[in-house]
């Protein structure tokens, strides 16, 4: 596996140069664009990487998984009330379908649905920013990890397409709490420095019917586990869910730090990151190096 991984990124580096890192977050746009990591953990607590896999970076929207299951965890089925768990065959921050569809956003991984539930975790939670944190050190055995506060600020300084949206879902009564306080929590989180190391081992209870091993916790049910592999698989990865599907075929989640994380239900979890994005916000190469491993070792779920 090890020699694998290494064949992988060196196949997929070509591809540096032909994305672009994040913009819109200027925290974000200062970040090497050169970097390549990949890490694959078993659910037997074998880990192999290749690359810069310990490397901390912006884990961004893949933070929304941990908020999930944060909100499955403490309220259950009731969330459902709220969004819905359909593809939007949008962009991450589209307001469009948000105003049509009368604030209820269609999934937890678009930036509304995501908002949502950290309305929700805001409502549950004394300190919601130190619960995440501490939910993430335990899931991944790594107790040093801390969100950066300049990526954190930075995204506040530029928060105004996400507080459009978390003030037009609070006009059709879907937000409760004040929304400078969640949007703070939200980018906290976002904020999150983490390595594919850190990430391959916090997702592994998804490959491991919700129980992580790390922190012996019952994270989730076996059945809420599949949920939420359900909702990456249809929504991970935005308006290219499809595409993803088709090329990886396993559950997965991006960020527009550059890291994508997918699950192999029963077996491994893995994480790829590089900091150049396509045009959907999914890392360039980390969908190359995906695709490339789930095709040889045949990982596709379908
Ligand atoms: O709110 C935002 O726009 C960012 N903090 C997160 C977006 C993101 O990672 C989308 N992923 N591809």
């Amino acid at each position: 596996m090890h020699d694998l991984l290494k064949q992988i990124l060196e196949e997929v580096h070509p591809l540096i140069g032909q994305g672009t890192v994040a913009q819109y977050i200027p925290a974000l746009a200062r970040v090497a664009p050169d970097q390549l990591g990949i890490a694959v953990y078993g659910i037997d607590g074998q880990l192999f990487s290749a690359g810069e896999a310990n490397m901390p970076f912006s884990i961004q929207s893949i933070s929304k998984v941990f908020s999930l299951c944060q909100a499955i965890q403490h309220s259950g089925e009731d969330i459902w009330q709220r969004l819905g768990h359909e593809p939007s065959g949008q962009a991450f921050n589209s307001l469009v379908q948000l105003e049509f569809e009368k604030g209820r956003p269609r999934n937890p991984f678009i930036n509304a649905g995501a908002l949502v539930i950290c309305d929700i975790n805001e409502s549950r939670f004394a300190a919601p920013t130190l619960s995440m944190r501490d939910f993430v050190r335990r899931l991944s055995g790594n107790p040093q990890i801390v969100a950066d506060r300049v990526v954190a600020e930075s995204e506040y300084q530029h928060r105004a397409r996400n507080a459009a949206m978390a003030y037009l879902m609070q006009s059709f009564g879907n937000f409760h709490n004040d929304v400078e306080t969640v949007l703070r929590s939200y980018f906290s989180h976002c904020a999150l420095s983490m390595s594919c190391v850190d990430l391959a081992k916090a997702f592994c209870f998804l490959a491991n019917d919700g129980f992580c091993k790390h922190s012996g916790e019952q994270v989730l049910s076996a059945r809420q586990t599949q949920q939420v592999n359900s909702i990456m698989a249809t929504s991970g990865l935005y308006d290219e869910a499809g595409n993803f599907a088709y090329r990886v075929g396993l559950p997965g989640k991006s960020g527009v730090g550059g890291g994508i994380v997918a699950v192999v239900p029963g077996q491994y979890t893995i994480c790829v990151w590089s900091p150049e994005l396509n045009a959907a916000g999914n890392s360039l190469a980390g969908m190359k190096a995906l695709e490339l491993l789930s095709e040889r070792i045949g990982w596709s779920v379908f």
